[in-house]
């Protein structure tokens, strides 16, 4: 091959690589989600490339997607309120409308400076929740951006931080579990004051003198599955909703992170354990 070929065909690479780079950042802000609540409180900046939740005194606020999303994976990157964030609760999660709505949360409840938060998560079917999981993270997630991702499809949802799985909920409608796959869902996100119980149970109030409270998020990204995709996985058995490795590191968090498993509390469910929770099937 000629040198003038060669370069030719690197040039092509990077044309590939430069473009494929620019569609990922184009997940811009401004054309993908409206402020919902808040007035100025919540900010998109940086040409759309980052948002910006505040809540004082007076009010939280919030955004929401202009899409609605049926299976996929969506990834969002956040910094959570630092400092004293006792008291604030930062939501992240995927919801449809109505009473018998669908929804995935995210809940992040803040604590005094140099206390962990604690990432609380839910599955509610056909408005029907109370499947709470609990966790501590192995990091500061008031630090840096971290990569919090919910991934979707009509056999599972599987929730992720920073591409670690931290749970699974499976489709257990063959036990008569309702499993969240015919209603379209959006994002949303809020900051909110929950001093009544985000931290230690209501016993820490929020700290009004530190407000503002704010908490940042950038390279938001959604991906599609494609109808191939979610076929050819229904007819891998459920061991393979994970590979050995996501396996291994969904364990890895459940043994030294997680702090409640609604599955683990016998008092709460004097008349028996909701059906999902039964051997391996949460
Ligand atoms: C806050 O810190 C306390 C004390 O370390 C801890 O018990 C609690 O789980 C932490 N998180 C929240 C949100 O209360």
């Amino acid at each position: 091959m000629g040198g003038s070929t060669w370069k030719g065909f690197n040039l092509l690479i990077v044309v590939v690589v430069v473009s494929s780079m620019v569609a990922a950042a184009t997940a811009n802000f401004y054309e993908n989600f409206d402020l919902t609540w808040g007035d100025n409180r919540a900010k998109i900046f940086n040409g759309g490339q980052l948002l910006s939740l505040s809540m004082d005194k007076v009010s939280g606020s919030g955004f929401r997607s202009k899409k609605e999303y049926l299976f996929g994976r969506i990834d969002m990157q956040l910094k959570l309120v630092s400092g004293n964030s006792a008291g604030t609760v930062t939501a992240y999660y995927l919801s449809s409308e109505g009473p018998t709505h669908d929804e995935i949360d995210f809940e992040f409840l803040g604590n005094v400076s140099g206390d962990p938060y604690i990432l609380h998560t839910n599955v509610f079917s056909q408005g029907k929740g109370n499947r709470e999981q609990q966790f501590y993270l192995w990091f500061d997630p008031t630090k840096n951006f971290h990569t919090y991702s919910i991934i979707w499809k009509p056999q599972h949802i599987i929730f992720l931080v920073d591409n670690i799985p931290i749970r699974v909920f499976k489709n257990a409608e063959s036990f008569g579990v309702p499993f969240p796959k015919n209603q379209p869902m959006r994002i949303y996100s809020s900051l909110w004051n929950a001093d009544d119980w985000a931290t230690r149970g209501g016993l820490v109030k929020t700290d009004w003198s530190k407000a503002p409270f704010t908490a940042y998020y950038r390279n938001f990204k959604a991906t599609g599955f494609s109808d191939a995709s979610v076929f050819s996985d229904s007819a891998t058995p459920d061991t393979q909703t994970l590979d050995a490795n996501g396996r291994r590191r969904l364990r890895w968090v459940q043994k030294y992170f997680m702090i409640y498993n609604y599955c683990n509390d016998p008092k709460r469910f004097q008349q028996g354990f909701p059906a999902e929770c039964s051997n391996g099937r949460f």
